[in-house]
């Protein structure tokens, strides 16, 4: 029989922010397809180039590389006024649009009162709150799994207003519960009405994209014998099962989800590619073990530039975290990992890794069920820093000796190979090591 041809996976080993966009962009030259899964405007992937910088939230990242098809699939949630600021800013024409990019008509809608629903119920958790990104992730993944949401394909239909005056009549009433008022909040500058005006003409927008069912689509591409690559958002310890619950978004991060979010049955799923940072990161509220508190911290969140791409909020820095990452990569099935931000490690003396946890007398090497502070310490080994700047190095087997012990010890630890590091945020600063797996996989025709 003959080989099935199967779609690659790309997603975050950490708490997102991991540089996903970055390496989807410089992949997607091997790719006739990238397909976003999960996840919607929470996310925030940079793509730098040509001295410019783009943020994009829905959009997958293959999106500036002409020939690629850039699919939306079933498992994102979409607002369709965020969706329409975005593809305005990309500056291409409707005909370039309609070639490059494809929205799935089983995608769920985050409608305004979503985002109002967030906001009250982000307020009435008081201190304990998720530290939402409050685009209205949560309430409108709810109402997927409640069978009571709306899905791009709804918007086709004659009775979409009544069905949208229902479901939002619904959450008003809910918000109003809990003490929110539709009048009284602001969505990105714009007072309710203005958004919901300006959501409607979002949603015309959207609509005048090409609308796929993304499952046909992506089996039929792989049919074809041409090769997809699935973008993770956010990252794995934000996974809603795996990830540091009740601390975590509302969908799944996780190489499954690629299953679920595109209609790819398991035995599709070929390569997995694992993004981890040198270091960790979190933005919003939840455990952090290894977060730093100290001026070592301060110095990765300044040389790092480490503020959200979506809201712009400092992110919380720490050392790396191996137990948690080994998790990660067991989780997923990653068989290729790729480093970023490495460079952000220059200066540093001594760098710390966190290879164990320490829980009362016992210890362990990959992640428990609560990484709550208090309950665990952190086990460090430390390393010599390599004291470099890496701008100049061209290959990977050139990188300082003390940078190539720190990806061995990552090695050793998890039992994947690093095959790429990232050593700065532009799409020509990355380095694929010689003879690895990954060359040869990426070496094969897109289609
Ligand atoms: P994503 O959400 O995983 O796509 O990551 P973000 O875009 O939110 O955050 C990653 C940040 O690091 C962005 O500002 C990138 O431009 C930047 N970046 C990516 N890779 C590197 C790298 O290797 N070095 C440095 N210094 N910055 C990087
Ligand atoms: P990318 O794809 C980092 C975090 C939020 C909050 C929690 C829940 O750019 O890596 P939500 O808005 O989903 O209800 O927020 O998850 N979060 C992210 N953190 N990167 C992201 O996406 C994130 N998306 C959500 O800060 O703690
Ligand atoms: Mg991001």
């Amino acid at each position: 029989m003959k080989e099935t041809n199967k779609a690659d996976v790309l997603l975050g080993l950490q708490w997102g922010d991991e540089g996903k966009g970055k390496i989807v962009d410089v992949l997607t030259p091997h790719y006739k397809v990238v397909a976003r899964f999960q996840g919607g405007p929470n996310a925030g992937h940079t793509l730098f180039f040509e001295n410019k910088k783009y943020i994009l939230h829905t959009i997958p990242s293959g999106i500036f590389h002409k020939g690629c098809v850039n699919v939306v699939g079933n498992g994102v949630v979409i607002d369709p006024y965020i969706f329409s600021q975005e593809i305005g800013q990309l500056g291409f024409s409707t005909e370039e649009l309609q070639e490059s990019l494809y929205v799935c008509s089983k995608a769920h809608l985050i409608l305004p009162s979503h985002r109002l629903l967030d906001a009250a119920y982000e307020y009435n958790k008081g201190n304990s709150k998720i530290g939402s990104t409050l685009k209205g992730i949560g309430p409108a993944y709810t109402d997927k799994v409640a069978r009571t949401g709306m899905r791009l394909a709804d918007a086709f239909a004659s009775d979409f207003q009544a069905k949208y005056d229902h479901l939002k009549n619904e959450h008003i009433r809910l918000a109003g519960s809990l003490g929110f008022d539709a009048t009284e909040l602001k969505l990105d500058g714009l007072d309710f009405e203005a958004y919901e005006k300006a959501w409607l003409l979002g949603l015309e927008h959207l609509k005048s994209l090409p609308v796929v069912q993304s499952e046909l689509f992506i089996n039929e591409t792989l049919d074809k014998g041409a090769r997809v690559l699935a973008e993770g958002a956010q990252g794995t310890l934000l996974d809603i099962d795996f990830g540091s619950y009740p601390y975590v978004t509302s969908s799944s991060t996780i190489a499954a989800g690629a299953c679920t979010g595109l209609g790819l049955a398991p035995s599709r799923i070929g390569d997995v590619f694992g993004i981890f940072k040198a270091y960790c990161t979190r933005v919003g509220s939840g455990p952090f073990p290894t977060e730093l508190h100290d001026e070592n911290g301060d110095h990765l969140r300044e040389v790092g530039q480490e503020f959200g791409s979506t809201t712009g909020r400092p992110r919380r820095c720490g050392w790396l975290d191996l137990p948690a990452l080994k998790y990660a990569v067991m989780i997923n099935g990653v068989n290729h990992l790729i480093m970023t931000k490495a460079d952000v490690l220059n200066q540093m003396k001594t760098l710390k890794v966190c290879v164990a946890y320490r829980v009362g007398d016992k210890e362990y090497d990959i992640l428990p069920f609560s990484i709550n502070p208090g309950q665990l310490v952190p086990v460090y080994d430390t390393l010599p820093g390599w004291e470099k700047d890496l701008d100049k190095i061209e290959t990977f087997e050139e990188l300082p000796p003390a940078l190539l012990d720190y990806i061995r010890k990552v090695e050793e630890f998890v039992n994947v190979p690093v095959d790429i590091i990232s050593t700065g945020p532009d799409r020509k600063q990355i380095l694929v090591r010689k003879g690895s797996g990954i060359l040869k996989r990426l070496s094969v025709n897109k289609d």
